[in-house]
């Protein structure tokens, strides 16, 4: 368990600094909007999605430069679906990676702007990334599937508050369990299958990557339902007890705190497994899996 956190935590600092130069600061009254971006990015986050894409493409044989524009640009769509998931009319939530949201530290509209500025500029990073056509012409077109409103994130958090007002007798498995594939599940597996595109993969690579992205994605969500029940406020970076208080729809809502921590494991364990056709080579992707069930942040 230490080794993947003091390698998460390198990939981290090394990926901070290179998104760094992407932000221009300017004095100009309407580059508020870039800062608010670069707020949102660069104040904290595990660069979970980012380190997915970089170590699948590296099991290809494919450098961390190489993987990078896909990498980036999948954190700043990250970070705007966080930005507008905190907004009031969502989630209201004051405290995101430990500091202030977007819409407290800016407001309301800028944060709003912030997050649309993230979700261009994820596009416009991969249209203008050294990249084949072919490649290119892929991320594009799985990016904007994964992130849209067609089983796509966007449809996850449509059902998301859906669901705050479902009727007790709905199916709480069936409907938790496709909240979770569209709002989370979706950017996961995007990262896992943009690093094996960008590092060439065959379509049993891909499919082993997607089989392991779709598990470690719902463990990901379980683990966070249960850190907002039973986590630490001060490493989770985020308002604990906000799901019961808001009726949200959870894995710990749904199953209970003892089921879904039961559940993570074995889909952890499930994802290891799909890693099998890569032998020891998995290795720090099996370590992450692990990772994502004993995570305290
Ligand atoms: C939080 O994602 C939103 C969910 C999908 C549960 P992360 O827990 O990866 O957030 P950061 O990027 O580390 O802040
Ligand atoms: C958010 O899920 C998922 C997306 C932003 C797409 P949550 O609402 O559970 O995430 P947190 O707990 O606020 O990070
Ligand atoms: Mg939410
Ligand atoms: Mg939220
Ligand atoms: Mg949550």
């Amino acid at each position: 368990m230490n080794d993947i956190l003091i390698e998460l935590k390198t990939f981290a600092e090394k990926f901070n600094q290179d998104i760094e130069p992407l932000f221009k600061k300017s004095e100009l009254p309407e580059a508020k909007v870039v800062s608010a971006m670069h707020y949102s990015v660069l104040n904290g986050g595990k660069r979970l999605r980012p380190f997915l894409v970089c170590q699948c493409a590296s099991l290809l044989g494919s450098d961390y430069q190489k993987a990078f524009p896909a990498a980036a640009s999948l954190e700043f769509l990250h970070s705007y679906s966080l930005i507008h998931d905190d907004l009031p009319a969502m989630d209201n939530d004051d405290l995101r990676r430990g500091k202030p949201t977007c819409h407290k530290a800016f407001d309301e509209a800028t944060a709003i702007l912030a997050g649309d500025g993230l979700l261009t500029y994820a596009f416009q990073i991969l249209a203008m990334a050294d990249y084949s056509d072919e490649i290119k012409v892929r991320l594009i077109s799985l990016l904007s599937q994964k992130a849209g409103a067609f089983k796509g994130m966007i449809s996850g958090q449509m059902l998301d508050l859906y669901a705050e007002n479902a009727s007790q007798n709905e199916n709480c498995a069936a409907l938790i369990t496709r909240i979770e594939q569209m709002k989370t599940g979706c950017l996961l597996e995007y990262a896992c299958q943009a690093g094996a595109i960008v590092g060439g993969a065959n379509n049993q690579e891909l499919e082993s990557l997607t089989s392991y992205a779709r598990k470690i994605g719902q463990a990901f969500q379980i683990t966070d339902d249960i850190l907002d029940v039973v986590g630490n406020q001060q490493l989770v970076g985020k308002t604990l007890n906000k799901d019961v208080a808001q009726n949200k729809m959870t894995f710990v809502s749904c199953y209970g705190l003892d089921k879904a921590k039961n559940m993570a494991q074995d889909l952890v364990q499930s994802a290891q497994e799909s890693l099998a056709c890569f032998g020891s080579k998995a290795i720090t992707l099996k370590s992450l899996a692990e990772f994502i069930l004993k995570r305290t942040f």
